[in-house]
């Protein structure tokens, strides 16, 4: 039986996937800054992470007495701006780096001694995160710089884990209906959810950008 963790699994596509995950069997470890704590149950443990701060990724690594495990979700993710600015504001590109590309590399490499041989790291990007996007726009630049700075250290960990037979793949969920997409998007976060569960199951190849269950242009 696997087992492994998902970020960002108190709403939207991580709390989806943490669900659709548990329902076919896995183990899977969600963590949330805040996290109901009563959704424990045999194939789920509930802790609290906050990615942009050390001391609770080393908290939450104690915390989950690491047994090994299989694979890594990186799917906590924030976008502080407005959807229509372009301008730059150095806070809000600190505070989105500092969950969205240093927390989530913090945690991935605190994690990799754990990772088993024939493991999977997915990390969720965004075609916001894209530089081959043909609606290409000056939009979300905080948002934007964080996924793409995600999406280099994917291809670049995807090479470095390949001779441990570890596998790491960036994932374009689509717009999907949580708290970040509104109401409106076109995607369910239980389609992402599968998507997700069929990466894990699957036998593909390395450092790709997945899309609906095909590899995308970065
Ligand atoms: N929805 C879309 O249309 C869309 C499109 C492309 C990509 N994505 C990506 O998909 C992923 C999931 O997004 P979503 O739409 O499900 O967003 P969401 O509904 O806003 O959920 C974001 C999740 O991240 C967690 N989170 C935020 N800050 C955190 C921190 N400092 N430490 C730990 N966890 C934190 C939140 O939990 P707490 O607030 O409890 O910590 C929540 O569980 C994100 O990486 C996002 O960039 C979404």
């Amino acid at each position: 039986m696997k087992t492994g963790i998902v970020t960002g699994a108190s709403r939207g596509i991580g709390k989806a996937t943490l669900t659709y995950l548990a329902d076919r069997n896995i183990k899977v470890i969600g963590a949330a800054r805040s996290i109901d704590l009563s959704g424990n149950n045999d194939n789920i443990r509930l802790y609290q992470l906050d990615l942009a701060d050390s001391n609770s990724i080393d908290h939450f690594i104690q915390n989950i007495k690491t047994e090994k495990i299989d694979f890594i979700i990186n799917n906590a993710g924030i976008l502080l701006e407005q959807w229509d600015n372009a301008a730059i504001n150095l806070q809000q590109l600190r505070d989105t780096f500092n969950v969205n590309v240093f927390g989530t590399i913090e945690l991935t490499e605190k994690l990799l001694p754990y990772l088993n041989k024939g493991g999977h790291i997915i990390n969720v990007s965004s075609n916001w995160g894209s530089f081959s996007d043909p609606d290409f726009g000056e939009f979300q630049p905080h948002y934007k710089i964080s996924k793409s700075a995600l999406n280099m250290y994917t291809k670049l960990l995807a090479e470095r884990l390949r001779p441990n037979d570890i596998k790491v793949s960036a994932l374009d969920p689509g717009w999907t209906q949580t708290d970040m997409g509104g109401a409106s998007a076109t995607r369910k976060p239980e389609e992402v959810a599968r998507e997700i569960f069929e990466l894990l199951e699957g036998n593909l190849e390395s450092g790709k950008f997945w899309h609906r269950s095909t590899i995308r242009e970065w």
